[in-house]
This record gives C-alpha cells, structure tokens and sequence, in this order.
C-alpha cells in the first residue's frame, strides 16, 4: 500500500506512521529524519541543511525529491510505503507523482491528520525523541515510563526545532503551503480527514485503521 500521511507539525504524522508501518509490515518514509539523520552525520547534506531545520524552513524541492527518488527505489518499499512529511509543495507532489508512474505504480490514499493549533503547539513543546531507537514521547501526554524509552535507553531528546518560536514559523509554512496540496488531492478523490484534537494516538489510529481497512484488505 503506497499511503501520505499529511498534517501540520505536531500532528501525529510520526507517531501515526510507526504504527501504521507496523500494522501493515511497510517502511515509514520521513523526510524530517532523513534530514535530520544527515545533520547527526554531519555529512555535506547535513551542514547545508542544518540552519534550514533549525529556523523551521522548508528544505529545497530539488533536495528532498532525490531523497526521495533514492529511498522509494530500495528493496523494503517494494510491498508500500507511509510516506511522512513528503510531498509539503505542489512540486513535491508533482515529482512524487511521475516518480511512481516511472515506477508502474501510485498512491492509494492521503491521510490529513486535523489538530488545532493550540494543541500543536502543546505537543510540539513537551516532544521527546528517543535517540537510540526514534520513538516518540510527549512530556504532557506520553511519558517516557520512568524517563527511560521501553528500548531501555535514557537518552531522551529535544529536537533543536521544538522550541515556540520556529513552531511558529513552522505552522506559518504549513499554512501556506497546505492549501495547494489539499486541493491537489481532493481532486483526485484521495484524501480523507482525521479529525484528532483532543483523542489519545491510540483514538487516532482507530480512526486511521477504519480509513485504510477497505484498502488494506483489498
Ligand atoms: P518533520 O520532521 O517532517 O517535522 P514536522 O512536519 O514539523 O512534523 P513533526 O515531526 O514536528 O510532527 P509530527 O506530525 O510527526 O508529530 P509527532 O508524531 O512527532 O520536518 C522537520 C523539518 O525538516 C521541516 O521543518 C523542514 O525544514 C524539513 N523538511 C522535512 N520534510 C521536508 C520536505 N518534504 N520539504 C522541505 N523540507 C522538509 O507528534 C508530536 C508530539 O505530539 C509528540 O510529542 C507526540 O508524542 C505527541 N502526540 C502525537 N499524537 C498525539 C495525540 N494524539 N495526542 C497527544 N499527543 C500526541
């Protein structure tokens, strides 16, 4: 199953990708952790990158699509893929779109994950990251169990994007380049809303599980 998760910062689209990944045995495609992975690399797309992610700015198009283009190529993407993140621009979607045609293939569905703003910022605030295996926690939502990730490591991280002023840039960004794709999809009768605010991720990925099922199980 080729799937988008789609939705502002803070939306869920990691936490919802992991398990979705898990559910249906393909890889969680993020284009946020790619770059970041760079970045701890500190490869030569990771210098050019770094001050991009930490101001909130969108990473150039002809960047991530070859990201992309490498990633979709690799054996694991053969059965689907969740991409997470990608396409944020009418441009990303387009590539995306020819890339998957090259490939004899297409994608079946586009999630929006719906948060309000308050709750986004709330989120994106209190986020720890697991460095050793990438599990997500939140501090107000979804502690880490005695501070220690159930991988067992300590090491719990602030990613240097979370802070409340490029959160704000961020939603700006998301704002303005949203609109464009949510029309992209809904003409072509792919997309379907999950309105999240205020439900647990387990609530979500209920409503995530009854939006794919027909789909999953074809
Ligand atoms: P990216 O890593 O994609 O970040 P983002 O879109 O800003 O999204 P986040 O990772 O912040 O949030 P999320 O929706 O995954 O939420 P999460 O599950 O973690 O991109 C980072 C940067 O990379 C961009 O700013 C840009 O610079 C660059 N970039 C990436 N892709 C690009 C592209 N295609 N083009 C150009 N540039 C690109 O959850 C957030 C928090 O909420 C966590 O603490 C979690 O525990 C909690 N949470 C999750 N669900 C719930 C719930 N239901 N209830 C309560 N809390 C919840």
């Amino acid at each position: 199953m080729e799937l988008i998760l789609f939705g502002a910062p803070g939306s869920g689209k990691g936490t919802q990708a992991k398990k979705i990944a898990a559910w249906l045995g393909i890889p969680q495609i993020s284009t946020g952790d790619i770059l970041r992975g760079e970045i701890q690399k500190g490869s030569s797309i990771g210098l050019q990158v770094k001050e991009i992610l930490a101001g909130g700015n969108l990473v150039s198009d002809a960047l991530v699509i070859e990201m992309i283009r490498a990633r979709l190529a690799e054996e694991d993407c053969q059965k689907g893929f969740v991409l997470d993140g990608f396409p944020r621009t009418e441009a990303q979607a387009t590539a995306l779109d020819l890339l998957l045609e090259e490939m004899g293939r297409s994608i079946q569905c586009v999630l929006s994950l719906d948060v309000s703003e308050e709750e986004l910022v709330a989120r994106i605030t209190k986020r720890q990251t697991c460095g050793k295996c990438g599990a997500i926690y939140n501090t107000q939502f979804s502690p880490a169990p005695n501070g220690r990730c159930t991988c067992g490591s300590d090491d719990l991280r602030v990613r240097a994007d979370d802070n409340e002023e490029t959160v704000r840039n961020r939603l700006q960004n998301y704002a303005e380049s949203s609109e464009i794709l949510i029309k992209v999809y809904e003409k072509k009768n792919l997309l379907s809303h999950i309105e999240s605010t205020g439900l647990t991720p387990d609530q979500v990925f209920t409503k995530v599980r009854e939006a794919l099922g027909h789909i999953a199980h074809e």
